[in-house]
Protein backbone atom coordinates (compact mmCIF):
# COMPACT_ATOMS: atom_id res chain seq x y z
CA UNK A 1 0.00 0.00 0.00
CA UNK A 2 2.12 3.29 -1.02
CA UNK A 3 1.42 6.14 0.84
CA UNK A 4 0.79 9.52 -0.63
CA UNK A 5 3.39 11.71 1.68
CA UNK A 6 6.86 10.29 1.92
CA UNK A 7 7.80 11.37 6.24
CA UNK A 8 4.22 10.26 7.41
CA UNK A 9 4.63 7.92 10.43
CA UNK A 10 2.54 5.03 9.55
CA UNK A 11 3.73 2.60 12.59
CA UNK A 12 2.73 5.75 15.09
CA UNK A 13 -0.48 5.96 12.71
CA UNK A 14 -0.89 2.30 13.09
CA UNK A 15 -0.81 2.11 16.88
CA UNK A 16 -3.56 4.48 17.65
CA UNK A 17 -5.97 3.21 14.52
CA UNK A 18 -8.79 4.77 16.55
CA UNK A 19 -8.28 8.36 15.99
CA UNK A 20 -7.87 7.36 12.21
CA UNK A 21 -11.59 5.14 11.86
CA UNK A 22 -14.19 7.72 10.50
CA UNK A 23 -16.25 8.03 13.20
CA UNK A 24 -19.49 7.91 11.37
CA UNK A 25 -21.27 4.85 9.35
CA UNK A 26 -21.54 5.35 5.78
CA UNK A 27 -25.29 3.92 4.07
CA UNK A 28 -23.60 0.67 3.94
CA UNK A 29 -23.02 0.50 7.55
CA UNK A 30 -19.19 0.07 6.75
CA UNK A 31 -16.77 1.88 9.03
CA UNK A 32 -13.80 2.45 6.99
CA UNK A 33 -9.97 3.78 8.00
CA UNK A 34 -8.55 6.93 6.68
CA UNK A 35 -5.74 8.52 6.59
CA UNK A 36 -7.08 11.37 4.92
CA UNK A 37 -9.15 12.12 8.51
CA UNK A 38 -6.22 11.69 10.71
CA UNK A 39 -4.53 15.28 10.46
CA UNK A 40 -6.04 18.70 9.80
CA UNK A 41 -5.92 19.05 5.80
CA UNK A 42 -3.36 21.73 5.39
CA UNK A 43 -0.70 19.82 6.23
CA UNK A 44 -1.72 17.02 3.78
CA UNK A 45 -2.18 16.96 0.33
CA UNK A 46 -5.67 16.37 0.54
CA UNK A 47 -8.13 18.99 -0.62
CA UNK A 48 -11.21 17.76 1.15
CA UNK A 49 -11.90 15.49 4.03
CA UNK A 50 -13.15 12.17 3.92
CA UNK A 51 -17.13 12.08 3.69
CA UNK A 52 -19.15 9.82 2.97
CA UNK A 53 -21.74 11.31 0.05
CA UNK A 54 -24.90 9.83 1.08
CA UNK A 55 -26.97 7.31 -1.10
CA UNK A 56 -30.08 9.47 -2.06
CA UNK A 57 -27.72 12.67 -2.67
CA UNK A 58 -25.27 10.43 -5.39
CA UNK A 59 -28.63 8.46 -6.78
CA UNK A 60 -29.78 12.52 -7.26
CA UNK A 61 -26.39 13.16 -8.70
CA UNK A 62 -26.55 10.41 -11.13
CA UNK A 63 -30.02 11.61 -12.83
CA UNK A 64 -29.18 15.27 -12.55
CA UNK A 65 -25.75 14.53 -14.69
CA UNK A 66 -28.35 12.93 -17.08
CA UNK A 67 -25.81 9.52 -17.12
CA UNK A 68 -26.61 7.05 -20.02
CA UNK A 69 -25.09 4.28 -21.72
CA UNK A 70 -21.58 4.45 -23.40
CA UNK A 71 -20.65 7.42 -20.53
CA UNK A 72 -17.48 7.46 -18.90
CA UNK A 73 -17.56 8.42 -15.04
CA UNK A 74 -15.55 10.11 -12.79
CA UNK A 75 -15.18 10.64 -9.07
CA UNK A 76 -12.00 12.64 -8.45
CA UNK A 77 -11.71 12.19 -4.47
CA UNK A 78 -14.38 8.70 -4.55
CA UNK A 79 -13.77 7.93 -1.00
CA UNK A 80 -15.86 4.67 -0.28
CA UNK A 81 -16.97 4.72 -3.69
CA UNK A 82 -20.61 5.50 -2.61
CA UNK A 83 -20.88 8.21 -6.12
CA UNK A 84 -19.04 5.29 -8.42
CA UNK A 85 -22.15 2.68 -6.93
CA UNK A 86 -24.69 5.07 -7.14
CA UNK A 87 -23.04 5.19 -11.04
CA UNK A 88 -23.33 1.54 -11.61
CA UNK A 89 -26.22 1.03 -10.56
CA UNK A 90 -27.76 3.99 -12.56
CA UNK A 91 -26.31 2.09 -15.82
CA UNK A 92 -27.78 -0.84 -14.19
CA UNK A 93 -31.41 0.54 -13.85
CA UNK A 94 -31.12 2.16 -17.80
CA UNK A 95 -30.14 -1.13 -18.90
CA UNK A 96 -27.38 -1.56 -21.06
CA UNK A 97 -27.89 -0.70 -25.41
CA UNK A 98 -26.77 -3.02 -28.07
CA UNK A 99 -25.22 -1.35 -30.98
CA UNK A 100 -26.61 -2.09 -34.54
CA UNK A 101 -23.73 -4.24 -34.89
CA UNK A 102 -24.66 -6.28 -32.05
CA UNK A 103 -21.73 -5.30 -29.67
CA UNK A 104 -22.45 -3.39 -26.36
CA UNK A 105 -21.84 0.14 -25.76
CA UNK A 106 -19.10 -0.06 -22.75
CA UNK A 107 -19.58 2.76 -19.71
CA UNK A 108 -16.90 3.33 -17.16
CA UNK A 109 -16.85 4.13 -13.83
CA UNK A 110 -13.15 5.38 -12.62
CA UNK A 111 -12.93 6.78 -9.42
CA UNK A 112 -9.58 8.44 -8.17
CA UNK A 113 -8.69 8.45 -4.21
CA UNK A 114 -4.98 9.51 -2.92
CA UNK A 115 -6.13 8.03 0.70
CA UNK A 116 -4.38 4.31 0.43
CA UNK A 117 -7.22 3.06 3.22
CA UNK A 118 -10.05 4.31 1.43
CA UNK A 119 -8.56 3.10 -2.48
CA UNK A 120 -7.79 -0.39 -0.93
CA UNK A 121 -11.54 -0.77 1.13
CA UNK A 122 -12.82 0.19 -2.83
CA UNK A 123 -10.62 -2.00 -4.30
CA UNK A 124 -12.25 -4.62 -2.26
CA UNK A 125 -15.14 -3.64 -2.80
CA UNK A 126 -15.57 -3.97 -6.66
CA UNK A 127 -13.49 -7.34 -6.92
CA UNK A 128 -15.35 -9.14 -3.76
CA UNK A 129 -18.25 -10.70 -4.78
CA UNK A 130 -19.85 -10.69 -1.28
CA UNK A 131 -19.19 -6.72 -0.88
CA UNK A 132 -20.70 -6.53 -4.43
CA UNK A 133 -23.76 -7.87 -3.64
CA UNK A 134 -25.73 -5.29 -4.48
CA UNK A 135 -23.97 -4.34 -7.68
CA UNK A 136 -24.17 -7.85 -9.00
CA UNK A 137 -27.39 -8.63 -7.73
CA UNK A 138 -28.72 -6.01 -9.80
CA UNK A 139 -26.93 -7.64 -12.66
CA UNK A 140 -28.44 -10.99 -12.64
CA UNK A 141 -25.53 -13.05 -13.70
CA UNK A 142 -22.99 -12.19 -11.38
CA UNK A 143 -21.01 -10.00 -13.77
CA UNK A 144 -17.39 -10.57 -12.70
CA UNK A 145 -16.87 -11.48 -16.42
CA UNK A 146 -12.90 -10.49 -16.72
CA UNK A 147 -10.57 -8.75 -14.87
CA UNK A 148 -7.40 -6.32 -16.59
CA UNK A 149 -5.06 -4.60 -14.23
CA UNK A 150 -7.51 -3.15 -11.73
CA UNK A 151 -10.64 -3.44 -13.35
CA UNK A 152 -13.72 -5.11 -13.13
CA UNK A 153 -16.41 -5.26 -16.19
CA UNK A 154 -19.81 -5.77 -14.93
CA UNK A 155 -22.67 -7.46 -17.05
CA UNK A 156 -20.58 -6.80 -20.54
CA UNK A 157 -21.08 -2.94 -20.53
CA UNK A 158 -19.85 -1.38 -17.41
CA UNK A 159 -16.09 -1.49 -16.69
CA UNK A 160 -14.85 0.08 -12.72
CA UNK A 161 -11.68 1.15 -11.97
CA UNK A 162 -10.44 2.79 -9.30
CA UNK A 163 -7.09 4.25 -9.58
CA UNK A 164 -5.02 5.35 -6.30
CA UNK A 165 -3.75 8.74 -7.28
CA UNK A 166 -3.32 12.55 -6.43
CA UNK A 167 -6.46 14.14 -7.84
CA UNK A 168 -3.94 16.64 -9.79
CA UNK A 169 -1.93 14.01 -11.14
CA UNK A 170 -4.53 12.66 -13.39
CA UNK A 171 -4.69 13.01 -17.44
CA UNK A 172 -8.41 13.10 -17.90
CA UNK A 173 -7.35 13.02 -21.88
CA UNK A 174 -6.14 9.54 -20.87
CA UNK A 175 -8.99 8.52 -19.24
CA UNK A 176 -11.42 10.83 -21.31
CA UNK A 177 -14.66 10.95 -18.91
CA UNK A 178 -17.37 12.43 -19.95
CA UNK A 179 -18.91 13.06 -16.96
CA UNK A 180 -17.18 14.50 -13.11
CA UNK A 181 -19.15 14.14 -10.45
CA UNK A 182 -17.34 15.95 -7.51
CA UNK A 183 -17.74 16.02 -4.01
CA UNK A 184 -15.10 18.45 -2.66
CA UNK A 185 -14.88 21.40 -0.79
CA UNK A 186 -15.09 24.95 -2.36
CA UNK A 187 -11.05 25.93 -1.94
CA UNK A 188 -10.39 22.52 -3.70
CA UNK A 189 -12.77 23.14 -6.45
CA UNK A 190 -10.62 26.63 -6.91
CA UNK A 191 -7.48 24.75 -7.13
CA UNK A 192 -8.62 22.36 -9.57
CA UNK A 193 -10.21 24.81 -11.80
CA UNK A 194 -7.23 25.17 -14.77
CA UNK A 195 -7.62 21.36 -14.62
CA UNK A 196 -11.68 21.19 -14.99
CA UNK A 197 -12.05 24.02 -17.43
CA UNK A 198 -9.70 22.64 -19.92
CA UNK A 199 -11.17 19.32 -19.81
CA UNK A 200 -14.79 20.81 -20.20
CA UNK A 201 -13.54 23.17 -23.33
CA UNK A 202 -11.81 20.47 -25.14
CA UNK A 203 -15.38 18.40 -25.74
CA UNK A 204 -18.75 19.33 -26.27
CA UNK A 205 -20.88 17.03 -24.01
CA UNK A 206 -19.00 17.13 -21.12
CA UNK A 207 -20.96 17.51 -17.99
CA UNK A 208 -19.47 18.62 -14.82
CA UNK A 209 -21.62 18.08 -11.68
CA UNK A 210 -20.50 19.43 -8.60
CA UNK A 211 -22.41 18.24 -5.00
CA UNK A 212 -23.26 20.90 -2.03
CA UNK A 213 -20.38 23.25 -3.63
CA UNK A 214 -20.45 25.32 -6.78
CA UNK A 215 -16.94 26.09 -8.31
CA UNK A 216 -15.92 29.40 -7.16
CA UNK A 217 -16.72 32.05 -9.96
CA UNK A 218 -18.22 29.84 -12.48
CA UNK A 219 -22.27 30.44 -13.62
CA UNK A 220 -23.57 26.81 -13.50
CA UNK A 221 -25.73 25.93 -16.54
CA UNK A 222 -28.45 24.65 -14.07
CA UNK A 223 -28.67 24.07 -10.09
CA UNK A 224 -30.93 21.60 -8.70
CA UNK A 225 -31.72 21.48 -4.67
CA UNK A 226 -31.18 18.56 -3.03
CA UNK A 227 -34.07 16.00 -2.21
CA UNK A 228 -32.52 15.03 1.01
CA UNK A 229 -31.63 18.23 2.15
CA UNK A 230 -32.90 21.35 3.77
CA UNK A 231 -33.05 23.16 0.73
CA UNK A 232 -29.92 24.88 0.83
CA UNK A 233 -27.89 22.49 -0.33
CA UNK A 234 -27.74 22.18 -3.97
CA UNK A 235 -26.21 19.91 -7.22
CA UNK A 236 -24.56 22.35 -10.03
CA UNK A 237 -24.29 21.23 -13.58
CA UNK A 238 -21.09 23.38 -15.96
CA UNK A 239 -21.01 22.16 -19.70
CA UNK A 240 -19.13 24.23 -22.28
CA UNK A 241 -21.74 25.63 -23.96
CA UNK A 242 -22.88 27.32 -20.84
CA UNK A 243 -19.76 28.21 -19.22
CA UNK A 244 -19.37 31.63 -17.62
CA UNK A 245 -16.76 33.05 -15.49
CA UNK A 246 -17.98 35.69 -13.06
CA UNK A 247 -15.05 37.68 -12.27
C1 LIG B 1 -15.96 14.36 0.52
S1 LIG B 1 -15.02 12.91 0.15
C2 LIG B 1 -15.78 12.34 -1.32
C3 LIG B 1 -16.72 11.18 -1.10
C4 LIG B 1 -16.99 10.34 -2.31
N1 LIG B 1 -16.92 11.01 -3.57
C5 LIG B 1 -18.25 9.50 -2.20
O1 LIG B 1 -18.67 8.99 -3.24
O2 LIG B 1 -18.82 9.37 -1.11
C6 LIG B 1 -13.54 13.61 -0.54
C7 LIG B 1 -12.52 12.55 -0.91
O3 LIG B 1 -11.50 13.16 -1.70
C8 LIG B 1 -10.28 12.53 -1.40
N2 LIG B 1 -9.20 13.45 -1.77
C9 LIG B 1 -8.94 14.66 -1.23
N3 LIG B 1 -7.86 15.21 -1.81
C10 LIG B 1 -7.45 14.33 -2.76
C11 LIG B 1 -6.40 14.36 -3.71
N4 LIG B 1 -5.56 15.39 -3.79
N5 LIG B 1 -6.28 13.31 -4.54
C12 LIG B 1 -7.14 12.26 -4.48
N6 LIG B 1 -8.14 12.17 -3.59
C13 LIG B 1 -8.31 13.21 -2.74
C14 LIG B 1 -10.36 12.30 0.11
O4 LIG B 1 -9.45 11.32 0.52
C15 LIG B 1 -11.81 11.92 0.29
O5 LIG B 1 -11.98 10.54 0.25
Amino acid sequence: MALPFADFDVEAYAQDTSDHVTSYQSDRGAIVKTLVNAQPLEETPFIAPFVACPNATAKQAMQFADIHPGDVIMDLGCGNGQLMRAAVQHLLDIKCKMTPENSFVQSKVIGIELDPYLADHVRQLISSETDLQVWLALNGKLGLESKEDDSVVLDRCIQVRILEQDIFTVDLELWKPTVLVLYLLPEGLRRLQPQLMQWLITSDGRRLVTIDYAVPDWQPQSTEPLNSGTGTKHLYLYTRSDLHINR
